[in-house]
């Protein structure tokens, strides 16, 4: 694997938590992998778990790693061809991605929709000029449209706690009072659609999300006609992506937040959410400190994720 942005290219799902399994059991088996290569995190939007635990994960591979926060003491970057340079960005990003390149053997990319312009999102504009300009293998920590790596931990995860082959998932929106991108979402349904669970996604009308993620999966909704049976609630708010309202909050509606009495209509389901997480808005304190609520866990697989991915990377040097 040279570059990783989209859960596909994982290709047979259970293979791929198979091989996760074993980084996870054995973190730090290939210590000598990553002697003397360099992982470049360039994050043009925060984080708390992407940046930690892909650090980690780089680290058990023996790597050395370099974070550039862009927005905090690097240079303003310009990433338009063609603007005239009289404001207040004094570098381009097509200088300072080959530049970047130079000084790494790998590079992990966060850029997050910018909601100006849909195609501009929908193309990844930013990860692909990384792609063609660095030189380097690059991979999302959650670009403009996908988040792959989260999407693999959630997988790792469900795996790990599921009581029957093919439980009910169901990927349920929920309100929150700023405009998300769907990344998480569409790589979500992207991935769950390589497993063979059943699999529900439900939101108000209005939240439709790009059927190229989506695929086969049933839409419903009505939450709590979802929420019956499901051994899997994952939670996430999504601005809406049709053409019109794009990136836009079209409700606030706290009746969609998941709390107990929603939960009380599955089986028995784990609560789970990629954090951060807004509490009572998208889940009710209860509900998420309750005892089928596995964030942590899910949190915690982000090492196992990033490390099994990143070390397909280093086998393809
Ligand atoms: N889930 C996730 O990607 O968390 P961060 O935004 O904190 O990295």
């Amino acid at each position: 694997m040279r570059h990783f942005t989209s859960i596909t290219q994982l290709g047979d799902i259970k293979q791929a938590v198979e091989k996760a399994l074993y980084v996870k059991a054995n973190p730090f088996a290939d210590q000598e992998l990553g002697r003397n290569r360099t992982l470049l995190m360039i994050f043009f939007n925060s984080s708390l778990r992407t940046r930690l635990s892909t650090q980690k994960a780089a680290m058990n591979l023996g790597m050395n790693v370099i974070v550039l926060d862009v927005n905090q003491g690097a240079w303003k970057l310009e990433t338009e061809r063609g603007v005239i340079m009289d404001g207040d960005k004094p570098e381009h990003l097509l200088e300072a991605i080959p530049v970047m390149g130079s000084y790494c053997d790998m590079i992990g990319v966060r850029s997050f929709a910018r909601f100006e312009n849909r195609n501009d999102d929908y193309t990844e504009l930013i990860l692909n000029q990384f792609i063609q300009y660095s030189g380097k293998p690059v991979f999302s920590m959650e670009t403009a449209t996908v988040h792959p790596l989260q999407t693999f931990a959630d997988i790792i995860t469900i795996e790990e706690f599921k009581k029957k082959e093919r439980p009910k998932v169901v990927m349920t929106w929920a309100p929150h009072p700023k405009s998300l991108p769907q990344a998480v979402p569409n790589s979500f349904a992207e991935g769950i659609n390589m497993t063979d669970y059943e699999f529900v996604i439900t939101h108000p009308h209005g939240y439709e999300l790009d059927p190229k993620f989506t695929g086969n999966a049933t839409i419903e909704y009505d939450q709590d006609k979802a929420f019956e049976g499901a051994d899997f609630i994952y939670a996430k708010n999504w601005s809406a992506y049709e053409a019109e309202n794009y990136g836009k909050v079209l409700s606030m509606d706290r009746s969609w937040t998941v709390d107990a009495r929603k939960m009380a209509l599955t089986n028995n389901a784990y609560f789970m959410h990629c954090l951060p997480v807004r509490r009572n808005m998208i889940v009710t304190d209860d509900v998420i400190e309750s005892p089928q609520s596995i964030v942590i866990q899910e949190a915690a697989n982000r090492v196992v994720s990033a490390q099994t991915i990143i070390k397909e990377i280093l086998l393809g040097l």
